[in-house]
């Protein structure tokens, strides 16, 4: 089997070190693995497989004789690195959300639009996590019964915020417990530890936060679809890791539960989990979980779930690494 050349730039982060984890798990076929992240992380060294490779600072030649990089960086990163990996050959499949909605670049989740991928000019964009969680619930649905409206509340990890949302929550707690009166915050705009914070990014002029219109933007250009609603409410909430969602279906035809549940049971990558799921059972696995499942009381037209999943695995790390294998299968790499 042919062997790729990867990199990925923020390995160090909560997304890098997932996708590490992810890429020996799979067995992916990497005849070399690079690892980049910023200079303060320079000489820590990673072991993947049987191998201890050194994080390196990225530089002029960095990208040469790559196959794919994979980025797990903040926006502006991804936005100066992309022309010159392009340049040199890779594929670069990317966490951050500075390319998801240009009109040139595919924005795929791998059960949902894995043919989009055949039209990529170099850049491949991974859905936001929030959005790949919820639509993951909602597809096999939607499959059978189209959609018209979601609405959706998210409840969403400190991890969602990379490794400093888990240090602020963790250092918050610890004060808190031990009676210390100096808390302080910098990643979230108020107190996380025993709270909620109904802001996830800036608001927007109409009022809604900037992760609320990813949700929005970003499900209708899986779905290929401008005239699908959806009416999203972000909330962060002090647990470590996996984004839970309550979500409302509106749909075309009269709600059958039984064929609903039956399927999302069929679907590859749910797991129809009753009476509900919570974050900290899907900690560290790829499955969606989907419970909660119910009539709406008053409208036969729609139903509501309740959805959790590992937004640092299927919700970024996964979800990218599946990207990739589906070029490799397509023999387009
Ligand atoms: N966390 C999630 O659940 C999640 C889900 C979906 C998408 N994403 C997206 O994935 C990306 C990474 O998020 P994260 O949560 O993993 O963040 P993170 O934990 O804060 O990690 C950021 C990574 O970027 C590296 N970095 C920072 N400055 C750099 C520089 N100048 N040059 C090279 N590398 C540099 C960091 O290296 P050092 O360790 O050396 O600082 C670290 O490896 C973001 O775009 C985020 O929006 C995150």
């Amino acid at each position: 089997m042919k062997e790729y050349n990867i990199a990925i730039l923020g390995a160090t982060g909560a997304v890098g070190r997932t996708m590490i984890k992810i890429l020996e798990e799979r067995n992916f076929p990497i005849k070399d693995l690079k690892l980049f992240a910023s200079s303060a992380s320079v000489g820590k060294i990673i072991r993947f497989k049987n191998k201890e490779i050194p994080v390196q600072e990225i530089t002029n030649d960095s990208f040469v004789n790559l196959d794919i990089v994979f980025g797990a960086v903040g926006n502006d990163l991804a936005k100066k690195f992309a022309p010159e990996i392009v340049k040199s050959g890779a594929i670069f499949i990317d966490n951050s959300s500075a390319f998801r909605l240009q009109d040139d670049i595919p924005l795929i989740i791998p059960e949902i639009n894995p043919e989009d991928v055949q039209h990529h000019n170099g850049i491949i964009a991974n859905p936001n996590c929030a959005t790949i969680i919820g639509l993951m619930a909602c597809y096999p649905i939607h499959k059978i019964n189209p959609i018209k409206k979601i609405t959706v509340s998210t409840y969403q990890a400190v991890s969602g915020a990379g490794n400093k949302g888990i240090d602020e929550l963790e250092d918050q707690t610890y004060k808190l417990s031990n009676n210390q009166k100096n808390i302080t915050f910098s990643v979230f705009p108020q107190q996380i530890a025993f709270n909620l914070i109904p802001q996830i990014g800036e608001f927007e002029k109409n009022g809604y936060s900037k992760e609320e219109m990813k949700f929005v933007h970003e499900s209708r250009k899986i779905l290929h679809s401008s005239e699908f609603e959806v009416n999203c409410t972000c909330v962060r909430v002090p647990v470590i890791r996996c984004h839970s969602e309550s979500i409302t279906l509106e749909c075309t035809n009269e709600i059958e539960l039984n064929k609903i549940k039956n399927v999302l049971k069929k679907f590859n990558g749910i797991k129809l989990y009753e009476p509900y799921p919570t974050p900290l059972e899907c900690n560290d696995q790829d499955l969606i979980y989907v419970g909660r499942i119910r009539k709406d009381p008053f409208n036969s037209y729609t139903v509501n779930l309740w959805c959790c999943g590992d937004q640092l695995r299927k919700g970024a790390a996964t979800n990218a690494i599946q990207i990739a294998e589906l070029l490799i299968h397509d023999k387009s790499l």
